[in-house]
């Protein structure tokens, strides 16, 4: 069979890797009415709970070493928690005011108007200014990163895996972080231009056709169903994405967000539905038999695979609002987890984060950290994004010297 790398038919390639899933399953049906049980359950729960369906912490409890055994589980049950104060307010006031110097000195928004050209690129932004900006190497962005509590959290995320593999090596060291490094979001009030609707990132089609995927989910699909862990990590750093700008090439065991600015429910921000097993539900789904041969409920490769009112209402049904978060607090959800971005921006203020997830150590992110290394060093977007190069000339973009010991290594250094 082939892999995802090397997919020309692509209609061809799910109908082929579709039979032979079924081919290879028993009970498709039984497995679904279980999980469809399973979902309703779990909706109404969450339903009733609204906001407060997903965990939260406080990063003192983690460096003081207070989390119990009960949070860790209800962690990994929503597949997404926010973790407070994870920087002092001032600390995260302070950076949004120096990028906020460094795209206005630099020139950004003209430069972004000239490359694009005005017309097709702010055509359909109210405000008639980018939301999201390909800056990577900004010295707050560099700060944050690099910052010893979020190296601890992200510790303390990675260690909710299990990472022991079948061979008897590990799939990633969660004790070291790789940097990988994303945008910026900086959303002005009244902007409609940003919605997202209902996805997970990192693989669509591939989830069921990759043989790497198979073997993730095996439980879903070979198993017994109720004994799939999402956060059971063999053979998650080993998948194969079909090459796309909208795949991340680096494994992360959580995505996430710091805020700069205060968001809460219709200030633009994020809508989550905290379920880290919802994934099997929807990979069963695109199985039963009301779903045509070549067709997976509507995943495009390449894209974001998107969770549709047509075929995912069940689970779309526990979409909720993540609470209000104060500059300084952290955002954090699994990769099987469906998340969304509110269409408009509602509120009084600008809703700004600055993208990190958690990327742990392991042979994957230790390929991508070369190529990443040579695009910091020249001040090139990082090689995830477009070749926008935006601060290869700007003033004042971090340097190899504003990299700490800790945020050298981070970067591969
Ligand atoms: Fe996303």
């Amino acid at each position: 069979m082939s892999n995802a790398e090397s997919v020309e038919n692509i209609e061809q390639w799910v109908s082929s890797r579709k039979s032979d899933l079924l081919r290879r399953m028993s009970d498709v049906e039984s497995r679904m009415a279980r999980l469809d049980e399973w979902l309703a359950d779990e909706t109404a729960t969450i339903r009733q709970a609204g906001s407060e369906a997903i965990p939260q912490l406080d990063w003192q409890e983690i460096a003081s070493g207070r989390v119990s055994e009960k949070q860790r589980q209800m962690i990994r049950h929503r597949g997404c928690v926010i973790i407070r104060r994870v920087f002092a307010r001032a600390q995260a006031d302070e950076w949004n005011t120096r990028i906020a110097d460094y795209i206005e000195t630099n020139g950004y928004f003209e430069k972004a108007q000239a490359r694009v050209g005005l017309d097709r690129y702010f055509s359909s932004l109210s405000a008639g200014r980018p939301q999201i900006f390909g800056l990577y190497w900004s010295k707050p962005q560099i700060e944050a990163r690099q910052h010893e509590n979020l190296d601890l959290t992200r510790r303390f995320l990675n260690g909710l895996w299990q990472v022991d593999r079948p061979d008897g090596g590990v799939e990633f060291d969660p004790d070291r972080q790789c940097n990988y490094a994303d945008r910026l979001r900086r959303r002005e009030p009244g902007d409609r231009s940003l919605g997202l609707s209902a996805h997970c990132d990192g693989g669509s089609i591939e989830r069921w056709c990759d043989e790497g995927f198979q073997k993730v989910y095996a439980d879903i699909f070979f198993g017994e169903v109720d004994r799939y862990d999402p956060f059971r990590a063999a053979g998650r750093t080993g998948t194969h994405e079909i090459p796309s700008p909208a795949v991340c090439s680096v494994f992360r065991t959580f995505q996430g967000w710091t805020a700069l600015t205060p968001q809460g429910p219709g200030d633009g921000t994020l809508r989550l539905i905290p379920l880290a097993r919802g994934m099997a539900w929807m990979l069963l789904r695109a199985l039963q038999s009301d779903v045509a041969a070549s067709d997976l409920c509507g995943a495009q490769a390449g894209r974001a695979l998107a969770a549709n009112p047509r075929w995912h209402q069940p689970l779309l049904a526990a979409e909720v609002s993540i609470p209000r978060v104060e500059p300084g607090d952290t955002v954090w959800w699994h990769p099987d987890v469906i998340h969304a971005v509110e269409n408009e921006h509602l509120g009084q203020g600008e809703s700004n984060v600055i993208y990190i997830g958690a990327a742990p150590m392991c042979a994957k992110n230790e390929q991508f950290l070369k190529r990443q290394a040579e695009a910091f060093l020249d001040g090139r977007s990082c090689p995830d994004f477009a070749a926008e190069d935006y601060e290869v000339d700007f003033e004042n973009r971090a340097r190899l010297a504003d990299l700490t010991p800790l945020g050298r290594a981070q970067m591969g250094f």
